[in-house]
């Protein structure tokens, strides 16, 4: 793939460049006065999500472009190779199969001539009995009681998206089973989580790919102890209540789990791209094997969706293109991602290390520095609580950030029309932030001269509105495969390893060497500035 061709030397791009000094002086109001009919051309649905980006700074002729650019991409070769098992992770060697994950009993999806797709329903097979035993109470602690709390030890893709996951589903959580996320290598992330929990009715998930991870290996070995302590001790307590999801299979014996309790995956899994592996089990526990395999199957339908879908009506590849447009054409630096679902109060998180850790990278695939800006910063919060703290900025600040609105039309419960109300504040949210309030509008309305300004809306902050029918374990995992698929489109075209994460090692061997300057004697740190810090920690814990 190294012969690919940079991005600036394709011939759309050129154009795209023109598009975008046009469109950058384009105001939306003028864009929908030009042509009406942009409401119905540019929307897409499958599956249940109905896509609307009219209210994105764009016209038919720049997504035409775009999607020339697409074609002229890696990313057409790269998404058959993804799917064919190809080791398209060249820095780590690796195949991308997250896709073999949700794949039904008896498809076909090989790497290295392997088909994987027997292995995965055997772990799945596996995870449904424990599940199954844990909910039904078979599954006792070593006193015999029966397991009410469930606590998840891992951190990033061994955390963000069962996390993410148990509150997007809550309502349908066991109502015998509690569930707690501790990832922080902050001790008072453990101590919180295990607060008032009963160590006898309690079975830790040490969910970690590597078994190394600093943060896991150190919360899994407190939560040992706390458990241990319990126990007066008695080591048979551990095969009761640690169980383990990880590819090291030596690494969980060595740490004392018995490999009978442990659910595997595989390297061709990327931690960011797990949550319908094993590293999912917390999630199966907490909803069921029958509605862990209905969120699978949503899965499955986004990834068919991904292959099969022409780029115009393909969701993932439209949104992928519009964040390229956004970022790399438009200079938007910040995407917001603005769940109208309280529920899906976690996703922002998810998405960060979705998309940050997959497409915020300098290099090309070939190893050489792109010269063109990658992914943007991803954040956000639900609406409407984020009305009332950010959108201030959103609406008046001196910096445009596109934003993603993400709705379900069927409310799960509903009191005294809230849900309406809801869905009123998402869709005004996005006309207020596509057309804003002129000075002229503020005026004929009667407001004082001296307030005109500070109210005018300028408008033409690019939004795309994603409408859901129902929050579901389905559509759970149609939303979520519908973002690692962007994520790969835009990868693809911006020409990136997505895959592969160099940037996070430096400060994990930094930390390794700094740790010996905070606990063991004193000596010089490795900067003055670092030193300097360090002298006032150890200061302040009286170490001199
Ligand atoms: O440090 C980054 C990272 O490697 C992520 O990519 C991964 O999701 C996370 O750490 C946790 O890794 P593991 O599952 O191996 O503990």
């Amino acid at each position: 793939m190294a012969d690919t061709p940079p991005l600036v030397a394709l011939p759309a791009h050129r154009l795209l460049v023109a598009h975008a000094a046009r469109l950058g002086q384009a105001h939306l109001r003028e864009l929908f006065d030009l042509d009406p009919a942009r409401a119905e051309s540019m929307r897409a649905e499958a599956h249940d999500i109905h896509l609307d980006f009219s209210k994105q700074r764009i016209d038919g002729a720049a997504l035409a472009d775009l999607i020339a650019l697409l074609g002229h991409s890696p990313f057409a070769r790269r998404r058959a190779a993804m799917f064919a098992g190809e080791r398209i992770n060249v820095t780590e060697d690796r195949a991308v199969l997250h896709v073999a994950l949700r794949a039904p009993r008896g498809t076909v999806m090989r790497t290295d001539g392997h088909d994987v797709v027997p292995d995965v329903h055997a772990v799945l097979d596996r995870m449904a009995a424990f599940a199954d035993a844990v909910r039904s109470g078979r599954w006792t602690g070593h006193g015999g009681r029966r397991i009410r709390h469930v606590v998840n030890i891992g951190i990033g893709g061994s955390d963000l998206g069962p996390a993410m996951a148990h509150e997007a589903l809550l309502d349908r959580v066991h109502p015998g089973l509690s569930f707690r996320f501790v990832s922080n290598v902050d001790p008072g992330d453990f101590h919180a989580k295990v607060a008032g929990l009963d160590p006898a009715e309690t079975l830790f998930i040490v969910a970690s790919k590597t078994f190394t991870t600093q943060e896991t290996m150190a919360n899994a070995r407190t939560a040992r102890a706390w458990s241990l302590a319990a126990f007066g001790g008695d080591e048979r307590s551990v095969s009761r209540h640690f169980v383990a999801v990880s590819t090291a299979a030596d690494l969980v014996k060595a740490f004392g789990i018995d490999p009978a309790n442990m659910f595997a995956f595989w390297d061709w899994v990327g931690g960011r791209y797990s949550m319908d592996s094993a590293i999912g089990l917390s999630t199966m526990v907490a909803i069921g094997p029958d509605a862990f395999r209905d969120m699978l199957a949503g899965f499955h339908e986004m990834d068919r969706h991904f292959l099969e879908a022409p780029p115009e009506r393909n969701l993932p590849v439209l949104m992928g293109l519009l964040q390229v447009w956004n970022a790399g054409y438009m200079g938007f630096g910040a995407h917001a991602i603005l769940p109208y679902c309280q529920h899906l109060h976690r996703f922002a998180a998810y998405l960060q290390q979705l998309e940050m850790e997959s497409n915020g990278k300098r290099v090309r695939l070939d190893g050489t520095p792109v010269s063109w800006p990658t992914c943007p910063v991803i954040w956000g919060e639900p609406g409407t609580n984020g009305q009332h703290a950010f959108f201030q900025m959103l609406h008046q600040g001196t910096f445009t950030v596109p934003a993603d609105l993400i709705a379900f039309a069927m409310p799960a419960f509903d009191s005294l029309g809230m849900h309406d109300m809801l869905l009123a504040n998402a869709f005004a949210q996005a006309r207020v932030m596509a057309f804003g309030q002129t000075a002229d509008e503020l005026r004929a309305l009667g407001t004082p001269a001296h307030l005109v300004e500070p109210k005018v809306m300028p408008g033409n902050r690019p939004t795309s509105f994603l409408l859901l029918r129902e929050r579901t374990p389905r559509a759970l995992g149609r939303l979520v495969a519908l973002y690692e698929h962007a994520t790969f489109t835009a990868g693809a075209v911006w020409d990136v390893n997505s895959f592969d994460q160099w940037g996070v090692e430096l400060g994990k061997k930094v930390a390794g060497a700094l740790l010996p300057l905070l606990d063991g004697p004193a000596s010089a740190g490795p900067d003055p500035s670092t030193d300097a810090l360090v002298r006032r920690y150890r200061g302040w814990r009286g170490r001199g």
